[in-house]
């Protein structure tokens, strides 16, 4: 690639020491530690959300500028449920506005947006926003945004099972590809990679079937201080990785 065809995000990554050649295709994120962010500042924890979602938009944008293909996060787990009532709704209504604001830029982009998650259980207005987004983008060929809203691996996984039976699938026919198909969205690859913030060591119940052999980063930084260059870290670090795939690699 000539130089001058990198975008200012693939310059950047290349002075890291980042190969563009060998990129992670599917990055995941747990977005952690809005809340603690929040109450250091002495902030409502509402404020710590709307604060990463300004991060994502510009995490989607570095994304996409180096050349990631799949982007999902995690916005609200089928877990977060239980916290506070106004803390679900704000959540609720900020995802919403999120999604009617950032469409047409998403669209001019070539995003092309997915969603992930139980939406038969969301406010019909968040449903609305969100598949108007899926709907809108469906042709775009740029990077493919999944938004995980009430996801929950081990629901994912019981409603993969559920449509199989429901397809009348002999149990002796099941495979690992049965599974696989009957996913949320399973066109899209398995994450190389999964970031989370805020220094928790945990899966979270997040894409949990996907990411059987998905490289894990953690970083310390609560996800709304997450920039460019911690985007870029993380992909470095997974590209000094071996990845094995439970083989001998001499
Ligand atoms: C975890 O932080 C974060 C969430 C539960 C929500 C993530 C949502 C956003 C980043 C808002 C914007 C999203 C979209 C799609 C517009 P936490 O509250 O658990 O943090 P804590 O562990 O410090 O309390």
């Amino acid at each position: 690639m000539s130089v001058s065809s990198q975008t200012p995000t693939q310059e950047k990554a290349v002075q890291l020491g980042i190969d563009l050649e060998q990129l992670p295709s599917h990055v995941a994120v747990i977005m952690d530690g809005n809340g603690r962010w929040a109450k250091k500042r002495g902030l409502q924890r509402l404020l710590g959300h709307r604060e990463g979602y300004r991060t994502l938009r510009g995490v989607l944008l570095n994304a996409s500028e180096l050349g990631i293909k799949f982007l999902t996060v995690y916005a609200f787990s089928a877990e977060n449920w239980r916290r506070p009532e106004d803390e679900v709704a704000g959540l609720m209504k900020l995802i919403e506005t999120a999604a009617k604001d950032e469409l047409r830029a998403m669209h001019r982009n070539n995003v092309r947006v997915q969603v992930a998650g139980r939406l038969d259980e969301v406010p019909p207005s968040l449903r609305k926003a969100l598949l108007d987004g899926v709907e809108t983008t469906k042709g775009n060929t740029g990077i493919t945004f999944t938004l995980a809203v009430n996801y929950g691996g081990r629901a994912e996984i019981v409603d993969a099972v559920k449509s199989i039976i429901e397809a009348g699938t002999k149990a002796s026919e099941i495979t690992e590809e049965t599974i696989a198909s009957r996913l949320y969205n399973p066109l899209t690859p398995e994450p190389d990679l999964m970031v989370r913030t805020a220094g928790e060591m945990r899966w979270s119940n997040f894409l949990i079937w996907q990411s059987a052999n998905t490289e894990l980063y953690v970083t310390e930084k609560p996800w709304p201080e997450f920039d460019e260059t911690e985007l870029l870290n993380a992909v470095l670090t997974y590209q000094q990785r071996t990845r094995k795939f439970g083989a001998v690699v001499e």
